[in-house]
Protein backbone atom coordinates (compact mmCIF):
# COMPACT_ATOMS: atom_id res chain seq x y z
CA UNK A 1 0.00 0.00 0.00
CA UNK A 2 2.86 2.49 0.78
CA UNK A 3 4.97 1.08 -1.68
CA UNK A 4 2.33 2.34 -4.41
CA UNK A 5 1.85 6.04 -3.23
CA UNK A 6 5.99 6.28 -2.82
CA UNK A 7 6.56 4.75 -6.24
CA UNK A 8 4.07 7.50 -7.63
CA UNK A 9 5.59 10.29 -5.47
CA UNK A 10 8.92 9.62 -6.34
CA UNK A 11 7.77 9.61 -10.41
CA UNK A 12 7.16 13.17 -10.06
CA UNK A 13 10.13 14.01 -7.14
CA UNK A 14 13.41 13.24 -6.90
CA UNK A 15 16.50 13.33 -3.78
CA UNK A 16 15.95 12.22 -0.67
CA UNK A 17 13.95 14.95 2.24
CA UNK A 18 15.54 14.65 5.64
CA UNK A 19 12.91 16.74 7.99
CA UNK A 20 9.00 16.09 7.64
CA UNK A 21 7.40 18.68 8.94
CA UNK A 22 3.03 18.23 9.81
CA UNK A 23 1.06 21.46 9.56
CA UNK A 24 -2.04 21.81 11.76
CA UNK A 25 -5.16 23.35 11.46
CA UNK A 26 -4.86 26.69 10.77
CA UNK A 27 -1.37 26.54 10.53
CA UNK A 28 -0.94 25.88 6.69
CA UNK A 29 0.52 28.82 5.62
CA UNK A 30 4.17 27.77 6.88
CA UNK A 31 3.86 25.77 3.67
CA UNK A 32 4.35 29.31 1.31
CA UNK A 33 7.61 29.30 3.15
CA UNK A 34 9.03 26.69 1.66
CA UNK A 35 11.15 27.56 -1.50
CA UNK A 36 11.34 25.79 -4.74
CA UNK A 37 7.98 24.07 -3.80
CA UNK A 38 7.01 21.28 -5.34
CA UNK A 39 2.85 19.62 -4.61
CA UNK A 40 1.94 16.43 -4.97
CA UNK A 41 -2.02 16.17 -3.94
CA UNK A 42 -3.26 13.89 -1.90
CA UNK A 43 -6.08 13.26 -4.31
CA UNK A 44 -3.39 11.77 -6.75
CA UNK A 45 -1.17 9.55 -4.95
CA UNK A 46 -2.47 5.96 -5.24
CA UNK A 47 -4.03 4.32 -2.13
CA UNK A 48 -3.67 7.56 -0.35
CA UNK A 49 -6.31 8.99 2.12
CA UNK A 50 -7.82 12.71 1.18
CA UNK A 51 -7.75 14.72 4.45
CA UNK A 52 -11.36 16.58 4.48
CA UNK A 53 -10.80 18.23 7.57
CA UNK A 54 -11.64 22.21 7.52
CA UNK A 55 -8.37 23.83 7.91
CA UNK A 56 -6.63 21.11 5.82
CA UNK A 57 -5.14 22.01 2.22
CA UNK A 58 -4.69 17.96 1.63
CA UNK A 59 -1.25 18.21 -0.49
CA UNK A 60 2.29 17.13 0.36
CA UNK A 61 4.54 20.29 -0.28
CA UNK A 62 8.71 19.40 -1.61
CA UNK A 63 11.16 21.72 -1.23
CA UNK A 64 13.81 23.86 0.69
CA UNK A 65 13.19 25.32 3.93
CA UNK A 66 16.62 27.14 5.65
CA UNK A 67 19.02 25.51 3.31
CA UNK A 68 17.19 21.77 4.34
CA UNK A 69 15.45 19.88 2.20
CA UNK A 70 11.29 19.29 3.82
CA UNK A 71 8.49 17.38 2.85
CA UNK A 72 5.82 19.02 3.89
CA UNK A 73 2.30 17.62 5.12
CA UNK A 74 -0.44 20.51 4.39
CA UNK A 75 -3.49 19.50 5.97
CA UNK A 76 -3.23 15.84 7.81
CA UNK A 77 -5.41 12.47 8.72
CA UNK A 78 -7.73 12.35 11.14
CA UNK A 79 -9.63 9.37 12.87
CA UNK A 80 -12.87 11.64 13.23
CA UNK A 81 -12.86 12.02 9.30
CA UNK A 82 -14.07 8.41 9.54
CA UNK A 83 -10.22 6.76 8.45
CA UNK A 84 -9.21 3.69 10.05
CA UNK A 85 -5.79 4.37 11.98
CA UNK A 86 -3.11 2.71 9.20
CA UNK A 87 -4.36 5.36 7.33
CA UNK A 88 -3.83 8.05 9.55
CA UNK A 89 -0.25 7.23 9.40
CA UNK A 90 0.11 6.22 6.29
CA UNK A 91 1.88 9.23 5.31
CA UNK A 92 4.29 8.67 8.53
CA UNK A 93 5.26 5.41 6.60
CA UNK A 94 5.11 7.65 3.39
CA UNK A 95 7.99 9.85 4.63
CA UNK A 96 10.06 7.39 5.72
CA UNK A 97 10.54 6.12 2.44
CA UNK A 98 11.45 8.98 0.87
CA UNK A 99 14.63 9.64 3.91
CA UNK A 100 12.54 11.65 6.40
CA UNK A 101 14.92 11.26 9.42
CA UNK A 102 13.72 14.14 11.92
CA UNK A 103 9.95 14.85 11.99
CA UNK A 104 8.00 17.88 13.41
CA UNK A 105 4.46 17.87 14.31
CA UNK A 106 2.08 20.52 14.75
CA UNK A 107 -1.41 20.84 15.87
CA UNK A 108 -3.88 23.10 17.96
CA UNK A 109 -4.91 22.21 20.79
CA UNK A 110 -7.26 23.46 24.26
CA UNK A 111 -5.26 24.20 27.52
CA UNK A 112 -5.78 22.19 30.26
CA UNK A 113 -3.60 23.64 32.10
CA UNK A 114 -4.19 26.89 33.80
CA UNK A 115 -1.59 28.66 33.51
CA UNK A 116 -1.91 28.42 29.91
CA UNK A 117 -3.13 31.32 27.76
CA UNK A 118 -4.73 31.18 24.13
CA UNK A 119 -1.94 31.32 22.10
CA UNK A 120 0.60 30.18 24.04
CA UNK A 121 2.89 27.68 21.92
CA UNK A 122 3.41 24.17 23.79
CA UNK A 123 6.84 21.56 22.87
CA UNK A 124 5.47 18.28 23.45
CA UNK A 125 7.09 16.63 26.26
CA UNK A 126 4.85 13.41 25.86
CA UNK A 127 1.29 11.92 25.23
CA UNK A 128 -1.19 10.07 26.63
CA UNK A 129 -3.18 8.44 23.56
CA UNK A 130 -6.97 8.82 24.45
CA UNK A 131 -8.24 7.50 21.26
CA UNK A 132 -8.39 3.57 22.09
CA UNK A 133 -6.55 2.73 19.28
CA UNK A 134 -2.94 2.05 18.24
CA UNK A 135 -1.85 2.27 14.44
CA UNK A 136 0.41 -0.66 15.28
CA UNK A 137 -2.27 -3.26 15.93
CA UNK A 138 -2.26 -5.88 13.68
CA UNK A 139 0.98 -8.34 11.63
CA UNK A 140 4.04 -5.86 12.21
CA UNK A 141 5.94 -4.75 9.25
CA UNK A 142 9.46 -5.40 10.29
CA UNK A 143 10.53 -3.29 7.32
CA UNK A 144 9.64 -0.30 9.45
CA UNK A 145 10.00 -1.52 12.80
CA UNK A 146 9.79 -3.57 15.63
CA UNK A 147 6.85 -5.22 17.18
CA UNK A 148 6.80 -3.39 20.64
CA UNK A 149 8.51 -0.13 19.91
CA UNK A 150 9.70 1.89 23.54
CA UNK A 151 8.09 5.69 23.49
CA UNK A 152 10.23 6.73 26.26
CA UNK A 153 11.49 9.39 24.17
CA UNK A 154 8.70 9.23 21.78
CA UNK A 155 9.04 13.12 21.78
CA UNK A 156 12.94 13.51 21.46
CA UNK A 157 14.47 15.32 24.67
CA UNK A 158 17.36 16.45 21.85
CA UNK A 159 15.15 17.92 19.45
CA UNK A 160 13.06 20.18 22.09
CA UNK A 161 16.37 21.74 23.64
CA UNK A 162 16.74 22.89 19.80
CA UNK A 163 13.61 24.27 20.46
CA UNK A 164 13.73 26.13 23.46
CA UNK A 165 17.50 27.33 22.51
CA UNK A 166 15.89 28.51 18.98
CA UNK A 167 12.69 30.29 20.99
CA UNK A 168 15.35 31.83 23.35
CA UNK A 169 16.79 33.55 20.25
CA UNK A 170 14.07 34.55 18.81
CA UNK A 171 12.80 36.06 21.89
CA UNK A 172 9.89 33.73 22.23
CA UNK A 173 8.37 32.05 25.19
CA UNK A 174 7.61 28.74 25.16
CA UNK A 175 5.92 26.27 27.06
CA UNK A 176 6.02 22.62 27.56
CA UNK A 177 3.56 19.84 28.74
CA UNK A 178 1.47 16.71 27.82
CA UNK A 179 -0.43 16.50 25.35
CA UNK A 180 -3.63 14.40 25.70
CA UNK A 181 -5.09 12.56 21.99
CA UNK A 182 -8.64 12.15 21.67
CA UNK A 183 -10.82 10.65 18.69
CA UNK A 184 -13.59 14.11 18.68
CA UNK A 185 -14.97 15.30 16.59
CA UNK A 186 -17.40 16.05 19.37
CA UNK A 187 -15.01 18.10 21.91
CA UNK A 188 -14.28 17.39 25.29
CA UNK A 189 -16.83 17.61 28.65
CA UNK A 190 -15.82 19.48 31.34
CA UNK A 191 -15.55 16.19 33.54
CA UNK A 192 -13.29 14.74 31.01
CA UNK A 193 -11.05 17.73 30.85
CA UNK A 194 -11.12 17.51 34.61
CA UNK A 195 -9.85 13.77 34.82
CA UNK A 196 -7.25 14.34 31.92
CA UNK A 197 -5.84 16.94 34.39
CA UNK A 198 -5.57 14.64 37.04
CA UNK A 199 -4.03 11.81 34.68
CA UNK A 200 -0.96 14.77 33.75
CA UNK A 201 -2.34 16.57 30.49
CA UNK A 202 -1.90 19.66 29.49
CA UNK A 203 -3.06 20.29 26.77
CA UNK A 204 -5.49 18.19 24.10
CA UNK A 205 -6.10 17.62 20.68
CA UNK A 206 -7.52 15.24 18.36
CA UNK A 207 -4.63 14.45 16.68
CA UNK A 208 -0.88 13.98 16.43
CA UNK A 209 -0.63 10.55 18.58
CA UNK A 210 -0.70 8.13 16.23
CA UNK A 211 1.65 9.70 13.94
CA UNK A 212 3.88 9.83 16.66
CA UNK A 213 3.88 6.00 17.80
CA UNK A 214 4.33 5.27 13.61
CA UNK A 215 7.34 7.70 13.71
CA UNK A 216 8.70 6.36 16.85
CA UNK A 217 8.17 2.91 15.38
CA UNK A 218 10.17 3.46 12.19
CA UNK A 219 12.82 5.29 13.89
CA UNK A 220 11.95 8.67 13.13
CA UNK A 221 13.13 11.80 16.08
CA UNK A 222 9.98 13.76 16.52
CA UNK A 223 9.60 17.32 17.61
CA UNK A 224 5.88 18.54 18.64
CA UNK A 225 4.02 21.83 19.32
CA UNK A 226 0.74 22.51 20.17
CA UNK A 227 -0.40 26.17 19.45
CA UNK A 228 -3.35 26.57 23.22
CA UNK A 229 -6.03 27.82 20.36
CA UNK A 230 -8.66 27.79 23.17
CA UNK A 231 -8.82 26.78 27.48
CA UNK A 232 -10.23 23.56 27.10
CA UNK A 233 -14.14 22.87 27.49
CA UNK A 234 -15.37 24.30 30.86
CA UNK A 235 -12.59 26.13 31.85
CA UNK A 236 -13.75 29.58 30.18
CA UNK A 237 -17.62 29.47 30.51
CA UNK A 238 -17.61 29.85 26.92
CA UNK A 239 -18.62 27.27 24.05
CA UNK A 240 -15.93 25.98 22.11
CA UNK A 241 -16.12 26.75 18.20
CA UNK A 242 -14.01 25.54 15.37
CA UNK A 243 -13.77 29.03 14.28
CA UNK A 244 -11.28 30.06 17.31
CA UNK A 245 -9.23 27.17 16.99
CA UNK A 246 -8.58 28.40 13.21
CA UNK A 247 -8.25 32.32 13.77
CA UNK A 248 -5.48 31.59 16.38
CA UNK A 249 -3.45 29.26 14.08
CA UNK A 250 -4.12 32.04 11.70
CA UNK A 251 -3.15 34.75 13.89
CA UNK A 252 -0.14 32.50 15.40
CA UNK A 253 1.18 31.26 11.94
CA UNK A 254 3.69 33.76 11.71
CA UNK A 255 5.32 32.97 14.65
CA UNK A 256 5.13 29.12 14.15
CA UNK A 257 6.80 29.45 11.19
CA UNK A 258 9.75 31.80 12.02
CA UNK A 259 10.37 29.23 15.20
CA UNK A 260 9.92 26.59 12.61
CA UNK A 261 12.54 27.99 10.04
CA UNK A 262 14.78 28.45 12.48
CA UNK A 263 14.93 25.22 14.04
CA UNK A 264 14.88 23.67 10.87
CA UNK A 265 18.22 25.17 10.45
CA UNK A 266 19.65 23.88 13.41
CA UNK A 267 18.17 19.63 13.18
N1 LIG B 1 -10.17 19.93 22.20
C1 LIG B 1 -9.82 19.06 21.23
N2 LIG B 1 -9.20 19.43 20.13
C2 LIG B 1 -8.90 20.72 19.99
C3 LIG B 1 -9.24 21.68 20.95
C4 LIG B 1 -9.91 21.26 22.12
O1 LIG B 1 -10.25 22.04 23.03
N3 LIG B 1 -8.80 22.88 20.49
C5 LIG B 1 -8.19 22.63 19.30
N4 LIG B 1 -8.26 21.35 18.98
Amino acid sequence: MVTKAVEFIKSKITGDFEIGIILGSGLGTLGEKIDNPQYVDYADIPNFPVSTAPGHVGRFIFGTLNGKKVMCMQGRIHLYEGYEVQNVVMPIRVMKMMGVKKLIVTNAAGGINESFDVGDIMVITDHINFTGKNCLIGKNDDCFGVRFPDMSFGYSPELSKVAFKCAERLNMNLRQGVYIGCTGPSYETPAEIRAFRIMGADAVGMSTVQEVIAANHCGIDVLGFSLISNKAAGLSGERLTEEEVLTIGRQKSEEMQTLITEIVGEI
